[in-house]
């Protein structure tokens, strides 16, 4: 059951924190439709701009329309991830996603709010929720790189205006987080303070934190040991600090490289043990239990598991 990515936020608001994962193709969303019937736990789908051009922005949305169908008791938002402002019209007039990132993080703080507020207008007079994005997180998100010392966290009081201004209905904040897969390598960390300030600013608003991946020491070292070349000091986010981030108002935790690691491993792994080996199906049925075990911890991490009952009695009461 598709639900607003509203109402699960409602739902998770100060306990725990939904996961948003990244897809591509049939096989992540199986893995990721099973890992959270197996964990009970709602999530929400995530769909960036890349993803939408990988294959066709229609054949995305009809692998979830019938994973929709073959897992009935799945309970999910489908979002757009970093959208500009064209491709959230795009899926606003589409009347598939639950919600539209508009993210103009990287223009100065006036046009931001003009940007975000032209997309709140349009979003929310179809329903569909808005998260905007204050403040620069380093790494590598699709096409756009951010340098450590370009990046800089979200001001709290900046935060408080730039929500009142837009109107958008939750905030990704720079947190310290980076995307990609080489997040603490010089041993930075969340900067909880920072939540707590923003959280004091915007009391109830959902927060969003982006770069959530833990980038697993032993993924890295098992792509390494078959034939992968990635950056020694390969770090991610301590999975241990989801919960506590949720309980100051983070709603949701985006989580992408660690599924392409999982992803890049089952591959390596299997094409070095049978070079011989042709039929993509195999690495695929290996690939599909292995991811949805990664959701299910996930989950367990995020407070989300055992949460889907609840969910789903909360979106059924509101129908
Ligand atoms: P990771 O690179 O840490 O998975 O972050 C993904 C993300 O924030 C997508 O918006």
């Amino acid at each position: 059951m598709i639900v607003t990515t509203k109402l699960l936020f409602e739902h998770a608001y100060g306990k725990y924190a939904v996961g948003a994962y990244n897809i591509n193709n049939a096989e992540q969303a199986m893995g990721l439709f099973k890992g959270n019937i197996d964990a009970k736990s709602p999530f929400i789908i995530q769909i960036s701009k890349g993803a939408r051009a990988y294959t066709d922005k229609r054949m995305l949305e009809g692998i979830i329309r019938a994973c929709d169908e073959i897992f009935p008791e799945a309970v999910f938002a489908v979002h757009l991830d970093h959208g500009d402002e064209q491709t959230c019209y795009d899926c606003i007039d589409s009347g598939f996603y639950s919600s539209v990132m508009i993210d103009a993080s990287h223009d100065p703080f006036e046009e931001n709010v003009a940007i975000t507020k032209r997309v709140v207008e349009r979003a929310h007079a179809k329903g569909i929720s808005v998260e905007a994005e204050l403040g620069q997180l380093g790494g590598v998100e699709e096409d756009i790189q951010v340098d450590e010392k370009n990046a800089h966290l979200t001001d709290p009081d900046e935060a408080k205006i730039f929500v009142e201004q837009t109107g958008c209905d939750s905030l990704a904040c720079a947190i310290g987080t980076s995307h990609g897969a080489y997040k603490f390598t010089g041993g930075q960390g969340i900067h909880f303070d920072v939540v707590g300030e923003i959280q004091k600013q915007l009391p109830g608003v959902p927060l969003v934190m982006h770069g959530s991946s833990s980038v697993p020491e032993d993924e890295v070292a098992r792509i390494n040991a078959a034939g992968g070349k990635l950056k020694e000091g390969a770090k991610g986010v301590d999975i241990k600090q989801y919960l506590p981030a949720a309980k100051l108002g983070v709603c949701k935790v985006n989580i992408d490289t660690d599924g392409r690691l999982v992803w890049t491993r089952v591959l390596r792994e299997f094409f070095l043990a049978k070079p011989e080996d042709f039929d993509l199906r195999s690495s695929g049925k290996i690939f599909i239990p292995e991811y949805a075990k990664f959701i299910v911890s996930r989950s367990e991490a995020l407070g989300s598991a055992g949460q889907l009952d609840s969910v789903r009695e909360l979106a059924l009461s509101k129908k």
